[in-house]
């Protein structure tokens, strides 16, 4: 594995350990006082809320509401009036005695769908590696901000489902890690950010749809503490923020549409995690009128089958009821927390009305951007991941001259919203397909930052914008250092692209990348790689090329793609983003993959890096690696446990309360050892003692962005909570924190824990 240019200082600290988990016990090794950092620490835990004087009170105004409506009206709010229909992707018809607008419901996790004047944000996938809960909460911040100002009620993100577990799945990207404690505190900060700008944000796709092929009759069959430990995990982490509404999924869950099942909705959602809002059905994921009523879904979206007339609700609901099949007080149970959601988020005072349309290309509508533009830069730039840098190839120093090659390196001729929903690999890659794409405003491709930037530094450029090998080879051998730009696309499933419908068909570049740069490298011995991505990739045949000096890992940046990449390119700041998710050397190596039927998730707990751990493979970069231009020692390793009473048991939104109490802190001291500024992703592993049912090796529990000056030091704190330091006993049906030691490690990636001690 490389490692940054310096030394580590590698500190393996064996700690006491703590006589029963019940023991206070603090240590010990002081923290050696740090000087204070430039930039306060991240600590991995949402900040305050909007809330209106919170659930209960708004609650109590739905109920007064719902008061006033008839059976008709309570229909009509929770059935959607139908595809295209109304000006947004749903809408429920409104109810003019209570004040209730036609509720606008609008794509997407990254930007407003079918809108113009709105920011193309970086995917999900992009914000969560840059680790930086501030930069996701503020992304969060300026979706809901935008989302406000259109008039929409409802933002259809974020995305804690697909998790991840097949690298191969084509919605992975919407969403942030197939790490759950990632993921789910970037779901968290995102809601929390969208939710103080007033929007309600809506937590999908739950449950289990890891994969686009077959997605609507697949089933995936998850045991009951694979399910609390990965895939519910998020959820969790969003109801405790307080999100507004969840979607279900499309796929089944042990054999039951997601939609329909009585255990995902009110069993696990209202049930065990206290779900104060509404669940929302994903577009046509209602398969019947009285089992999803039962179930626990609250709004039928869009309605209608996509524009057939067929309404599962509406008519057939009140039937239903009069029929006696659903109880009256189900339905007024839908009402009371959608009205909830919409007191809770402040929607009924002055609220913006939706003047656009999605169905005509957005035209007419404001423009929203503000300055948003910052903020997708900030998070365009800081989730590059650094993977390679032989000989200080980067930061480029005013080369001489440049070669820039492949299609990746320009915006399509057709400009970059050529295809519907962004379906179509033309040009640079910055988001995937689907219905979670926005249309760009524009995009900063990556020749358009450089050529500005050359032109500062009198750099001659030369270029090859085709795939071609053979004009990219020519251009190579024309320039000292020669950067080749190489992606892999993916989507939703409605869309095939190069015949690829959704998922990805393997972990190869598309449009032979490979054999672009081995034609590159060839005759060019400074070649830089640039990747743009949807998620992993097999980087095995441009490694094993000696004159790749360089890999740049971009992602899916977003529109401000250039400008963030010049900024790390030519070290106007050091790199600092770091892989949230691993990158293996063959595909196999994964464990998982697309199924053609149904999916038993038989790989259990050990998904991406728990499975590597457990298997022994050794990946090519680990999840959470990343270099910089600088180095980092790790130092002083500090713990401190308290847990004296077990925690509360009383449910609140996100399980008993107890579950969230910080019942054990973590300090290291973190040093700039080079020579420049840069940031570190300091990532704290935890491994539950040997009392505990087998259990992966170690699981992320903290990470914590610092940002030093060269020389400066600076302490990092992980606070963890009661669940962090638990497992889910399925016959006890509840969390347990095993007694014995448990394993603490401290360092700059899942596998290179500088810091390691017992607790
Ligand atoms: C699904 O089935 C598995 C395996 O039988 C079981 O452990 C789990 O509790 C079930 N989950 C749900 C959500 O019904």
């Amino acid at each position: 594995m490389p490692l940054p240019g310096g030394t580590l200082d590698i500190c393996s600290l064996s700690l006491a350990s703590a006589k029963s988990s019940v023991v206070a016990m603090t240590f010990l090794r002081s923290a050696t006082l740090a000087l204070a950092a430039l930039l306060p620490l991240s600590s991995a835990v949402p900040t305050a809320r909007a809330d209106n004087g919170g659930w209960d009170a708004a609650h109590t105004k739905a109920a007064t509401a719902l008061a006033k409506l008839s059976l008709q009206d309570k229909v009509k709010m929770v059935t959607g009036e139908g595809w295209e229909k109304g000006p947004c992707v749903g809408t429920t018809a409104e109810i003019s005695s209570i004040g209730y607008p036609q509720l606008c419901l609008q794509d997407g996790p990254l930007g407003i769908r079918f809108a113009k004047g709105i920011t193309a944000f970086p995917a999900g996938v992009h914000a969560a590696s840059t680790w930086d809960i501030d930069l996701i909460n503020a992304r969060g911040n300026a979706l809901g901000t935008e989302a406000k100002a259109m008039g929409i009620h409802v933002q259809l993100g974020p995305v804690g489902g697909p998790l991840g577990k097949i690298p191969h799945g084509g919605r992975n990207w919407e969403g942030f890690s197939p790490d759950p404690y990632l993921t789910g505190v970037a779901m968290a900060e995102t809601i929390t950010g969208m939710q103080n700008a007033g929007v309600q944000a809506c937590a999908k796709h739950y449950i289990g749809n890891e994969q686009e092929l077959n997605r609507e009759t697949m089933s995936s069959t998850i045991a009951d503490r694979v399910n609390h430990e990965l895939y519910l995990w998020p959820f969790a982490d969003s109801v405790k923020a307080n999100v507004a509404s969840v979607m279900c999924s499309y796929n089944r869950l042990n054999g039951t549409h997601a939609c329909e099942s009585d255990l995902a909705l009110n069993g696990l959602l209202k049930g065990e995690l206290d779900f104060r809002g509404y669940v929302v059905s994903d577009w046509n994921a209602q398969h019947t009128t009285v089992g999803s009523a039962k179930a626990g879904m609250d709004m039928s979206m869009p309605g209608d089958n996509f524009g057939d007339n067929k309404y599962l609700w509406g008519t057939a609901l009140t039937n239903a009821v009069s029929g006696g099949q659903v109880d009256q007080s189900r339905v007024d149970d839908m009402v009371k927390r959608i009205l909830a959601s919409w007191y809770y988020l402040g929607q009924d005072a002055g609220y913006p009305k939706v003047g656009w349309s999605s169905w005509n290309g957005g035209v007419g509508g404001p423009d929203v951007q503000g300055d948003h533009k910052i903020v997708a830069r900030d998070i365009a730039r800081d989730g590059i991941v650094l993977l390679k840098n032989e000989n200080n190839a980067l930061p480029l120093k005013k080369p001489a001259s440049l070669a820039i090659i492949g299609n990746d390196a320009i915006n399509n001729p057709n400009g970059p919203n050529a295809c519907v929903d962004r379906g179509c690999d033309v040009g640079t890659l910055a988001m995937g397909w689907g219905s979670g794409a926005a249309e760009f405003p524009y995009l900063i491709s990556p020749l358009d930052a450089i050529q500005k930037q050359a032109t500062a530094d009198g750099t001659t450029i030369v270029t090859s914008t085709t795939d071609g090998t053979s004009e990219g080879a020519a251009a190579a051998g024309k320039a000292n250092t020669a950067i080749v730009f190489i992606n892999a696309d993916s989507g939703e499933g409605y869309i095939t692209v190069e015949g690829q419908a959704g998922d990805r068909a393997n972990l190869d570049p598309w449009h032979n990348g490979n054999g672009l740069v081995e034609a590159v490298a060839n005759v060019n011995k400074n070649t830089i790689v640039v990747i743009h991505s949807v998620g992993p990739l097999i980087l095995e045949r441009i490694l094993a090329l000696p004159n790749v000096v360089a890999v740049v890992w971009a992602g899916l940046p977003g529109q401000e793609s250039g400008n963030g990449l010049v900024d790390i390119l030519y070290g106007s700041k050091s790199p600092n983003g770091k892989l949230p998710y691993t990158i293996a050397k063959q595909a196999s190596d994964y464990g998982t993959s697309v199924k053609s039927g149904d999916d038993d998730f038989s790989e259990g707990l050990y998904i991406d890096y728990r499975h590597f751990d457990k298997a022994g493979i050794e990946p090519r970069y680990e999840f959470g690696f990343g270099l910089s231009y600088t180095t980092f020692e790790y130092s002083d390793l500090t713990t401190t446990y308290s847990d004296k009473t077990g925690g509360s048991t009383t449910t609140a939104p996100g399980g008993a309360e107890g579950l969230y109490d910080t019942v054990a802190t973590v300090t290291a001291k973190i040093t700039n050892s080079g020579t420049v500024e840069g940031a570190e992703v300091a990532q704290l592993y935890i491994g539950l003692p040997s009392s505990a049912p087998s259990t992966p090796v170690r699981q992320l529990r903290g990470f914590s962005k610092i940002n030093l000056a060269a020389g400066e030091s600076g302490t990092v704190t992980f606070s963890l909570r009661r669940k962090d330091l638990s497992y889910w006993d399925t016959d006890a049906q509840k969390w347990v924190t095993p007694t014995g030691d448990f394993t603490v490690s401290v360092g700059a990636s899942s596998r290179n824990l500088a810091l390691k001690g017992t607790m």
